[in-house]
């Protein structure tokens, strides 16, 4: 920039553009900083002063390659600079013709989880940068699902230093199918891998010439492209969390905050919540004058036809779909402080503008960043994320975090826990859902019976459930006996326990507490699919007695078909198919089936099969053979 900047028309011009926030995430080694410095280099954000400052550095720092380094144009702090890491949350500016963008670097080492939500709860998007010579680490796992856990939807693989592998395409290619691979296993749909060059600047600012193979679109490109949530937040019902209340003389009452979501028009129907007490808008007030509608993100003071109580921290919500009040919640719960969790303890919560006491309970599980898996936890500890009910001194306002469609429900359903002693910031979480609805639901009479589902498909309904060890070969034998059964055209469905964990009870982990649920819940489910006309087929350890008893009540008699599948547990750990009981018994998982926690084989099981002396197809052919038996 060598012409002098009107500073002022230079900020209207920022004003007029819309806004992308987005999070880097790598470490220092993956050309992190070289690749923002060379995005605030390309779109001419580097003011004259600070390009010779950095030349003077890079020459310092005995920079070889094109010049100047731009890495030293992000380290700001100068600690990180003799470090040569970066250590905390720094936010950069920019402009495109197109948008502003704000980017927040977080650092990549694993103890700064609580940077990395810091930088990732804001952000619209997240730059993943992966090494081309090193491809998807367990650091690229992690961030993507911390990232994609505060509701970020949009992802960019920034596959960097490829002039490091002579812009090689194959290198490149290989490192996109591995990570898709991952990004389907956690759900993320939206993101595309772009080889870049930090040094040369190669596909940032504009598409290099050397990935003539590469037809995609630069990093910068895709930043001025990528749909931002924005117009599917003003779609939703409107939710106002009230900052305070404007009361300059006795003539005027307004309640003032920024809309989180929704719009608002002046003469509509809104309710106050908690109290749940409706009005409407008379007045929608802003410092440059009254508007007729305002939209998420504005800030605005609202006055109300006639007046109902309102107060700091109550909720403007839209009359006919106010959100939910409650005290008891699940949540995620991120925590960020040296003290661990102290499940019963009161902590401040803060939600929105809502501030109350609340207990957090021993977590259900905590979930372990690098392999996803679910463990069982006691507490929660520095930067450990972990699934847990919370229980608030009064009711509180809320929405679930997590959305279909826009940004997630940050206002009324992200929550930060303080220490009622220090003040710090301990934790910060989202909520999932309230618990104890069940007072609200009733029984639907159905007018198409479990007779008619079961005569359109020809057959009884039945559940084969399978019970044994881990690795006893259930999951096998269940899915040659579903075969089998669909290739005499039968109705069949196989609900497994791996598949399970993934998606319906992914809140639940191993303990005792966490099993029975488990065991609830797809009783519950196969009894339904039963009721659809299913032949369903269960595989899942289901350990204790009681939960198969409770299941086997739930169906009509003789329709539950239980399936032992006996493999005694030094056989079962020498297969180990999973290598589990290798790390079970090296402490690694705790509460497992047959080491740490019991397994209770039936007595009385309709079937009984013997794995030592039945391969998996004879064991097949006889279950088939039974339950047709029985029809
Ligand atoms: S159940 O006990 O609740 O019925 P379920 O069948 O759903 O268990 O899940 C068992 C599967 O989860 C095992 O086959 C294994 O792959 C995996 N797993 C992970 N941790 C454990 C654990 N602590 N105990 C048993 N299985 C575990």
């Amino acid at each position: 920039m060598n012409a002098p900047v009107d500073i002022n028309a230079w900020l209207a011009e920022q004003e007029r553009k819309e806004l992308l926030r987005f999070i880097t995430c790598g470490s220092v080694d993956d050309g992190k900083s070289t690749l923002i410095g060379r995005l605030l280099y390309d779109t001419k954000q580097i003011f004259d002063d600070q390009l010779s400052a950095l030349e003077a550095d890079s020459k310092r720092h005995g920079t070889q390659g094109e010049g100047i380094d731009f890495a030293l144009l992000v380290d700001g702090l100068s600690a990180e600079r003799e470090q040569g890491i970066t250590i905390d949350v720094a936010y950069r500016f920019f402009a495109s013709d197109k948008r502003k963008f704000i980017v927040a670097d977080t650092p990549g080492h694993e103890q700064y989880t609580r940077n990395m939500v810091t930088g990732a709860s804001t952000a619209d998007l997240a730059v993943l940068l992966v090494d081309s010579r090193k491809g998807v680490l367990t650091q690229t796992r992690r961030h993507s699902y911390l990232a994609k856990l505060i509701g970020i939807r949009h992802f960019v693989l920034a596959v960097t230093k490829m002039d490091l592998v002579d812009f090689d395409q194959a290198a490149f290619d290989a490192i996109v199918a591995d990570y898709r691979t991952f990004a389907d296993e956690i759900g993320i749909r939206d993101w595309v891998g772009i080889p870049v060059s930090g040094l040369g600047g190669d596909n940032i600012g504009e598409r290099s010439v050397r990935t003539p193979w590469y037809d995609g679109p630069s990093l910068l490109e895709h930043l001025n492209i990528v749909p931002l949530d924005a117009a599917a937040d003003a779609e939703k019902p409107l939710r106002m969390p009230v900052q305070w209340v404007n009361r300059p003389n006795l003539s005027f009452r307004g309640f003032t905050g920024q809309i989180a979501s929704g719009s608002v028009t002046r003469s509509q129907d809104i309710r106050v919540l908690p109290s749940g007490r409706t009005t409407r808008i008379e007045r929608i007030v802003t410092a440059d004058g009254d508007l007729e509608t305002a939209v998420a993100g504005q800030s605005v003071t609202l006055t109300f036809s006639h007046e109902v109580d309102c107060s700091r921290g109550d909720v403007i919500a839209a009359a006919d779909s106010p959100p939910e009040v409650a005290d008891q919640f699940e949540a995620t719960i991120v925590w960020m402080d040296e003290h661990e969790m102290l499940p019963g303890r009161g902590y401040w919560l803060k939600l929105g503008t809502q501030m109350v006491t609340a207990t957090v309970h021993h977590p259900k599980y905590e979930i372990n960043v690098n392999t996803l898996e679910h463990l069982a936890a006691k507490t929660l500890e520095l930067n450990s994320i972990g699934i847990a009910e919370i229980a608030t001194d009064r009711e509180v306002v809320f929405e679930p975090y997590a959305v279909e469609r826009g940004s997630p429900n940050r206002a009324l359903g992200g929550f930060i826990l303080i220490d009622k002693l220090t003040n710090a910031t301990v934790a910060a979480g989202m909520l999932h859902f309230a618990l104890r609805r069940a007072m609200n639901i009733h029984r639907q009479p159905l007018e198409v019976s479990r007779e008619t589902h079961a005569g359109l498909k020809g057959q009884k309904p039945a559940v084969l459930w399978f019970t044994g060890l881990s690795g006893s070969g259930k999951s096998t034998i269940a899915n040659l006996v579903e075969k089998r059964l669909a290739a005499r055209g039968r109705h069949t469905f196989l609900l497994d326990g791996d598949n399970v964990r993934h998606g319906l009870n992914r809140d639940l982990g191993f303990t005792e507490a966490d099993r029975i649920e488990n065991i609830r819940r797809v009783g519950e489910v196969a009894r339904l699919m039963a009721d659809a006309g299913l032949i369903v087929l269960t595989a899942f350890i289901s350990p204790f007695r009681a939960e198969r008893e409770m299941v086997r009540k739930m169906l009509p008699e003789g329709e539950f078909i239980e399936v032992f599948v006996d493999t005694p547990l030094a056989e079962a750990e020498k297969r180990d198919p999973k290598g589990l009981y290798a790390k079970a018994r090296l402490g690694e998982i705790k509460n497992f089936t047959g080491i740490d926690s019991p397994y209770e084989a039936p007595d009385d099981a309709e079937i009984v099969i013997d794995t030592l002396t039945m391969s998996a197809d004879e064991a097949a052919d006889r279950i088939v053979e039974e339950l047709l038996k029985r029809r």
